[in-house]
């Protein structure tokens, strides 16, 4: 795993965005895996800029993002679709219709999910996947846990998790108990992986996804597994390193 410790969020976000615009210089077809949450706003917010200053063209990227709640349609502003829409997609020269989010009202789930990896699988595959990182070491909503799956699936929000999410709702009860996720497969077939995390309160998570024992109970640790992974962690995240 690549380190990189930045002084701050800002440093961190801008960082995180340089790495990303590499990538779609390098290839202006790339397929980008991102993420929602807290974490990469402020990148977006840094490609968005890059990409009305002219420094980086989306027209031919396609992405894919990591998950959606269950019950949420792309209209709720608190699902996954409505917020790479509004922190990314509607700023920038993207094709929307080269944006896949899996769909959080799919009344078949099973399909749903299957047709999510064969987008991804047709698509050849991720060439940069971002990730952010739980408290409870979660990536993407791969809750700690005795197994994990690869495939895309449906899986239930640990209690932790909702109570982090919970910010972002009006109250603890409207955040959805389940969600859709790419699996632990559809991740690490990636060919580049950047993770980033900021913050005090991602610590403990951040240390044992560098340096801890593999464990499906830390799902990042099998991040250790992979050959080209750089972490992004501002000095406060990388406090226990
Ligand atoms: P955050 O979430 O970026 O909002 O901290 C990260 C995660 O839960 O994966």
């Amino acid at each position: 795993m690549k380190l990189i410790i930045t002084k701050n969020y800002e440093e961190l976000s801008k960082k995180a965005a340089d790495e990303m615009a590499d990538i779609i210089k390098s290839n202006p077809k790339a397929i980008l895996g991102l993420a929602t949450g807290g974490s990469p706003m402020g990148m977006y917010k840094e490609l968005i800029k890059m990409n009305k200053e002219g420094k980086v063209d989306f027209s031919n990227v396609t992405t894919v993002n990591l998950d959606e709640y269950i019950g949420l349609s792309g209209d709720h502003p608190q699902s996954y679709r409505y917020f790479m829409n509004e922190n990314l997609f509607n700023h920038i020269n993207i094709d929307k219709t080269n944006t896949y989010v899996p769909n959080g009202l799919a009344k078949n789930i099973e399909e749903e999910c299957k047709e999510y990896d064969a987008r991804i699988t047709e698509l050849g595959g991720t060439d940069v996947q971002l990730l952010g990182i739980g408290n409870n070491g979660h990536i993407a909503f791969n809750e700690p846990d005795n197994e994990l799956l690869s495939g895309t699936h449906l899986t239930k929000l640990t209690e932790d998790t909702i109570k982090a999410n919970a910010r972002f709702f009006e109250s603890i009860d409207e955040v959805p108990t389940q969600a859709l996720t790419m699996g632990l497969g559809g991740i690490m077939r990636s060919k580049k992986i950047i993770v980033i995390a900021s913050g005090e309160s991602k610590a403990e998570a951040v240390k044992a996804m560098v340096s801890g024992k593999i464990s499906t109970n830390m799902p990042a640790s099998m991040l250790q597994m992979h050959r080209n992974v750089t972490v992004i962690v501002d000095e406060a995240a990388a406090k226990l390193l």
